[in-house]
Parts: structure tokens; C-alpha cells; sequence
């Protein structure tokens, strides 16, 4: 599936611009033959966009310096037109969020080349593009043969209807992405309405482009890395908890629905956010649900599930990510802390500014190399240091490394690569480089001797002469 859309794709970007890619993906017989029409049926599809376009109305107005001004009228929010009754009402459109920056539309969509396809999910599409100046970019769109359309034709027997109705999830997204802005949110870089061959004012967003989580190649990389990914969660559901729209809760939070920007984790797919915290009774209609467990939740004063977006968020991250990533492989002085941290957000003791907190603090001791005492007793061996020198081959395979065929770690100072060198048995020798990873530390490639080494001005190499 995966193979063939990268191909239409690849095939199409040889021959047209991209707006012609966009117009040949929408064109007719892309989805599933539509039912004879239902009345009802449409007056109820006519409510449901309509109820999609409050609410992506509702985020862009809510919280502070939430008015996108002056509404102009789009027609892909007019619900007017075809549908018969109950009569949907047409609709002011709001303003569409006007990103910081340039503020790319369909100009540069038009401008853009080599679409290739780099994912898809139950309602959009993804495509990487290369923009005039060089960038990549990535473009959303409503996936035409995607599930969310085809079993809304399946039920609706309406083919443009049900397009508007997944174009305000991804209008939803962008309102979102545009009043949540954070290092941990995608980037909305701008959008672009044009018509295509069978639906007027199809949705386009561009955005940052990042690449899919895969979990597999987390669980292989260093600990430091997956660290970044918690912290950058950590970050991202305390900013959710408290933004200016209130406390923002990702109905659908499994690894897909985030991408990795230079290894920081951003959420990308935030048309299941949900804002507004669950209406009760009392607390029995308070129950946070998963797979494995269930917790029991207060009912305010105000009818309203106390905390339960945080909390639903919190457990998810540790499900999802905390308890596969944090402790393994960790510096052992640091595994009671991260222990403390699966723990408690396991059993949702702490709520998300206290995991902030201490996500924090785990990163000051392992930035600041407090983590270290006592792990640096004393070296047996002793190293004779050659100044601008490297050892180009020599490797031996370590885990986790941060390059594959080679032993690559980072460290704090010389006395922990030391420490390493001396831990490893085929360790003769190792190269400091002036590369730093994300923290600032030191990358060191640990060798197996010292056969060949050559001058390098960036690097010095240590051998054991001893011990
Ligand atoms: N900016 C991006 N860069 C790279 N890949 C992305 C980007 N945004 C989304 N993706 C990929 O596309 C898939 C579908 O996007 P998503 O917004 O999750 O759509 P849906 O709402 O259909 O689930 C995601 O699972 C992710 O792998
Ligand atoms: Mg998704």
C-alpha cells in the first residue's frame, strides 16, 4: 500500500506541479461507488460538519488573544450548497490561523516539487515536498481512498459532503497547531484551499517535516535519545495541561500521531485533541478507562471530571513511551529516579507538573554530570594522550551505540571515557571528537587498538598503556 502511493506519487511529481498532483489525487473514482443519496442520512452528515466546524470555531475564538479577527468566507465552510433537509445553515468561516513567518500558501504549493509519500493515518496523507528555495516541507491532505472517507461515502453516499466533513478535522488540526504553538507542536508553516477536479476548496496544510516514530528504532537508540523523547513529552503534556485554550487532552495518542524534528518529539496529529474536560453527574461517570487498568476519578462542583485530560495524557505517555524508554540502559545512579518516574505516572501520583519536574531534575544531574559521583573511583590503566590524532578503523560493535559498526558513546569528561574504555574489554584506546549530541556532551569513539592512526586536527586519541 505503503509501496504504491510513493510510486503514484513519484510518477505524478515527474510530469506536474504539485498543485496537479494534489487535483490528480482528488480526482473522481479515487474512493469507494457512493449509495444512492439518503436524505436523512445527509441532514445528518450536514450536522456533523457542522458540529466539526463549531468546534474548530470554538478553539480559534477560546482563551487568550484567541479571535482570528475580521471572518472571511471560505467556501469549504460553506455548508449551505447541496444538502437537502434539514437545510444546513451557511457558515461564516473564521479567519484562518495566519502562521508566524512567511506564511506559505498555494503559491508555494504550486512551486513545489518531488512529492514523495510519507505516511498516512485513518484520515489524512502526508507528502514530503522540496520547496523553490531548497526546504522540505510537509503537506496534509485529506486522504482520498483513506478509511475516514471511504466509510463516510460507505454511510453517506456523499462524496463531497463527506470530504468537508474530514477537511474540518484537518481544519481542526490547524486551528490547533496554530493556538498551541510549541517547541513540542508541529510547525504550521501555512495552507492552501484550491479547487480539484471533483471537490472545491480542498484543504492543504504545510507544515514542519518530520519523520515517523518507529518504535523499534527507539528502543535501539542511546539512552540519552530516548531521555530526549520522554523530556520532550514531559514538556509537551505540561503545555497541553496548561494552555491558553485550557487543558488539552490527545484522544488518540499511540507513537504515530508524533513525528521526531532533529530528535525532539512533536505531536502532529491533533484532530482527536480534545478540550473540554468529560461532563458528570457524579464520580462513578468518572472513570478513566485502559486496556489494563482503570482509575477513578472526582466529579467537581461544576460537573466536570476533575483533572482527567492530564491524567488521560500522563497515562498514555507512560504507557506508550516512559516505561519502554526511560529506564533501559540508563547511568545507574539516575535508575531510582526514572524508576520513581514510570511509578508514579504509572499509578498517576503525580500529575504532569511534578513528572516535568522531575524529568527536569534528571536531566540537570545527567547535563551537569552529578550522576556521575562516585562512578569514577580510580583508573587502573594509564593513557598516553596523542594531540590531533584520530584512529580511522579499529572498531569494535558496543550497544547502544550512536553509530552502527562502531562503538560511539558520549560522555561527560575524559574520566568517564576512561571508565568506559575500562569496562569494555576490547577497548585499547579511544578518540574524543569536538561533536557534541543534544545535551553537550562529548561524542568518544572507543577502539580496539591503535595500529593506524592518523593526523586529524578535530580529534585526540587516548591509548592504554597500561592496566
Ligand atoms: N510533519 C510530518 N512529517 C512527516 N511525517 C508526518 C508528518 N505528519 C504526519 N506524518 C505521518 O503521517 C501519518 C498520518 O498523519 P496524521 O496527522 O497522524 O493523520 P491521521 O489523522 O489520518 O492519523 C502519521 O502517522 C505520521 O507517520
Ligand atoms: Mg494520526
Amino acid at each position: 500500500m505503503r509501496r504504491r502511493r510513493a510510486a503514484v506519487a513519484a510518477g505524478l511529481c515527474a510530469a506536474f506541479l504539485l498543485g496537479s498532483v494534489l487535483s490528480a489525487l482528488l480526482a473522481p473514482g479515487a474512493g469507494p461507488p457512493a449509495p444512492p443519496g439518503r436524505r436523512g442520512a445527509r441532514g445528518e452528515l450536514a450536522r456533523q460538519i457542522r458540529a466539526r466546524y463549531e468546534e474548530a470555531r470554538r478553539y480559534s475564538r477560546a482563551g487568550r488573544g484567541g479571535a482570528w479577527g475580521r471572518p472571511e468566507r471560505r467556501r469549504l465552510m460553506d455548508l449551505a450548497p447541496r444538502a437537502p433537509r434539514p437545510r444546513a445553515p451557511r457558515l461564516r468561516a473564521p479567519r484562518a490561523p495566519r502562521p508566524r513567518g512567511p506564511g506559505l500558501g498555494c503559491a508555494a504549493l504550486r512551486a513545489a516539487s518531488g512529492a514523495q509519500f510519507v505516511g498516512a493515518g485513518y484520515t489524512k496523507a502526508v507528502y514530503r515536498v522540496r520547496l523553490p528555495g531548497g526546504a522540505a516541507v510537509a503537506l496534509k491532505a485529506v486522504d482520498v481512498s483513506g478509511h475516514d472517507l471511504g466509510s463516510c461515502v460507505r454511510e453517506f453516499g456523499a462524496r463531497r459532503g463527506c470530504y468537508r466533513l474530514a477537511a474540518h478535522k484537518l481544519l481542526k488540526e490547524m486551528v490547533l497547531l496554530q493556538r498551541l504553538r510549541h517547541p513540542n507542536v508541529l510547525q504550521l508553516y501555512g495552507y492552501c484551499y484550491q479547487d480539484s477536479e471533483d471537490i472545491p476548496d480542498t484543504l492543504t496544510t504545510i507544515t514542519e517535516l518530520g519523520a515517523p516514530v518507529e518504535m523499534v528504532q527507539l528502543l535501539q537508540a542511546s539512552w540519552e535519545d530516548r531521555f530526549r523523547i520522554c523530556l520532550s513529552l514531559g514538556r509537551l503534556l505540561h503545555h497541553l495541561a496548561h494552555s491558553p485554550l485550557g487543558s488539552v487532552t490527545l484522544l488518540d495518542f499511540r507513537p504515530r500521531q508524533f513525528v521526531l524534528v532533529d530528535g525532539e518529539l512533536k505531536v502532529t496529529d491533533l484532530d482527536d485533541a480534545r478540550v473540554e474536560e468529560t461532563p458528570c453527574a457524579s464520580s462513578a461517570d468518572c472513570t478513566l478507562e485502559f486496556p489494563a487498568r482503570n482509575f477513578s476519578l472526582a466529579c467537581s462542583a461544576h460537573g466536570r471530571c476533575l483533572g482527567m485530560n492530564e491524567k488521560r495524557n500522563l497515562y498514555n505517555a507512560y504507557r506508550f513511551f516512559f516505561t519502554y524508554l526511560l529506564p533501559h540502559s540508563a547511568p545507574p545512579s539516575l535508575r531510582p529516579l526514572l524508576d520513581a518516574i514510570v511509578n508514579a505516572t504509572g499509578e498517576l501520583s503525580w500529575g504532569v507538573d511534578e513528572t516535568l519536574a522531575q524529568l527536569e531534575t534528571v536531566l540537570h544531574l545527567f547535563q551537569s554530570g552529578q550522576y556521575l559521583h562516585n562512578s569514577t573511583a580510580g583508573h587502573r590503566a594509564e593513557y598516553r594522550h596523542l594531540a590531533s590524532s584520530n584512529i580511522p578503523q579499529e572498531d569494535y560493535r558496543c550497544w547502544p551505540s550512536h553509530q552502527h559498526g562502531g562503538c560511539v558513546l558520549s560522555v561527560f569528561n575524559l574520566a568517564e571515557a576512561k571508565d568506559i574504555c575500562e569496562s569494555h574489554t576490547q577497548c585499547r584506546a579511544f578518540v574524543v571528537t569536538n561533536q557534541t549530541t543534544w545535551t553537550g556532551r562529548q561524542l568518544v569513539f572507543f577502539k580496539t587498538g591503535w595500529n593506524h592512526v592518523e593526523l586529524d586536527p578535530s580529534k585526540t586519541t587516548y591509548v592504554r598503556a597500561s592496566g
